[in-house]
């Protein structure tokens, strides 16, 4: 990667701090990590609803959506991640200095890079949920039947099938789709989450 030796960043007067005291709720990343088909978007999707119906700033990064747009030049391959998730990362270091509660839903596969994250977006303001699901679920649902095509050898490096999935060791939050209802794990995501975006007096 190029080093940017000749660049300066600006220091703008409206910080972080006075959008969240605008907003009269803070800004953080809510990182969903976890297989294809495990139920992120899903539950990002409900939890983006929920939080918006309280007035709350939010926004969806999507894989699926993200690599039609920005990313739409990247792979699967292992650099391919890598980059996807470096790219995230910044862009939801973006949004949560503008004050919004970021919710990211990619597989991010690799525990170093959604370290990264975390140390880019800073530990205190960074949320990771992982959320489990076994393969053979996953599988079974097959919601865009990928998993199919993966088995039958048309989509190669498929998660989980012929690409790792590193479990997150320590998440901040464990929601187990594949045990408990979509409105419990919505339950358990807002009861955890709520309470982190009030401002500190
Ligand atoms: S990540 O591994 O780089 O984090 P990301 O979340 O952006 O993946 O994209 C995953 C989505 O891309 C999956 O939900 C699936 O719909 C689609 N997809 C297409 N090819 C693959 C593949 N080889 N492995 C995993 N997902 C894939």
């Amino acid at each position: 990667m190029k080093e940017q030796l000749h660049v300066i960043p600006h220091n703008h007067q409206v910080k972080k701090q006075d959008r969240n005291q605008q907003n009269q709720h803070k800004s953080l990343v809510v990182w969903f990590t976890g297989l294809s088909g495990s139920g992120k978007s899903t539950l990002a999707n409900l939890l983006e609803q929920h939080l918006f119906a309280q007035g709350i700033q939010t926004y969806i990064l999507d894989g699926d959506n993200i690599r039609t747009g920005l990313n739409k030049d990247l792979d699967f391959s292992e650099e391919g991640r890598i980059e996807n998730i470096r790219r995230i990362a910044e862009v939801a270091n973006l949004f949560t200095d503008a004050g919004v509660v970021v919710l990211t839903a990619f597989i991010s596969p690799f525990s170093k890079d959604r370290e990264l994250a975390k140390t880019l977006i800073g530990s205190e303001n960074f949320l990771e949920v992982y959320v489990d699901c076994p393969l053979e679920v996953c599988e079974n649902r097959d919601v865009k039947g990928l998993y199919q095509k993966a088995r039958a050898g048309s989509i190669k490096n498929f998660t989980g099938i012929d690409s790792p999935f590193e479990i997150p060791e320590n998440p901040d939050l464990n929601v187990a789709t594949h045990l408990h209802s979509l409105q419990h794990c919505l339950e358990k995501l807002t009861h955890f989450i709520q309470p982190k975006l009030t401002l500190s007096l």
